[in-house]
């Protein structure tokens, strides 16, 4: 499964959230990627949208992750403040895959490392005009090159 969608438009970035909820197990770990203001949580308040969790929806950057309780459990996780493995391990990031209920990783280029597969893929990014995104979408297991772009300062900083 793969694909790619344009958007003009925060609605429509929602409404592609909900029909892509639609096809998402309950124990699905979803990672986006993407520039800061690409849509990655405006993908994720479609999502809740159709786990009837959206109002409760806000970006986790200070508590490193959400969790909403709708038809579904919810955790959504964002990277954006951590860029050491260490420290996504000390949150429980890799605890957290383990548990049951649905995982909205942002920034989760951060963390490939750690991410479990299968899982699903969203890349987020800005197009020609202000209010344009490209999303591609996969799901990814062992023999699917990943679609996330992984910054290699990290990596760099590691070795
Ligand atoms: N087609 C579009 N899809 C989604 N958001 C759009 C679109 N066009 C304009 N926008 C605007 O871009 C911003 C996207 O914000 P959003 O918080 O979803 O991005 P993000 O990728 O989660 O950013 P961050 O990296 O800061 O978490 C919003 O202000 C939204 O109104
Ligand atoms: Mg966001």
């Amino acid at each position: 499964m793969r694909y790619t969608r344009d958007t003009y438009g925060e609605e429509e970035t929602r409404a592609l959230g909900r029909v892509f909820a639609g096809e998402l197990p309950p124990d699905a770990v979803v990672a986006f990627s993407g520039d800061l203001g690409s849509g990655k949580t405006a993908v994720i308040r479609g999502i809740c949208d159709t786990f009837r969790c959206s109002e409760q929806v806000s970006s986790p950057t200070f508590t490193i992750v959400n969790e909403y309780v709708g038809s579904r459990s919810i955790r959504h996780c964002d990277l954006y403040r951590l860029d050491r493995i260490e420290d996504m391990l000390e949150i429980g990031l890799d605890a957290l895959f383990r548990e049951s209920g649905t995982v909205l990783i942002e920034w989760a280029e951060r963390a490939l490392p750690l991410l479990p597969l299968p899982r699903y893929e969203i890349a987020a990014s800005h197009g020609d005009v202000e209010s344009h995104r490209r999303f591609s979408v996969q799901l990814c297991d062992a023999d699917t090159a990943s679609i996330l772009s992984a910054p290699a300062e990290l990596f760099r900083r590691k070795a």
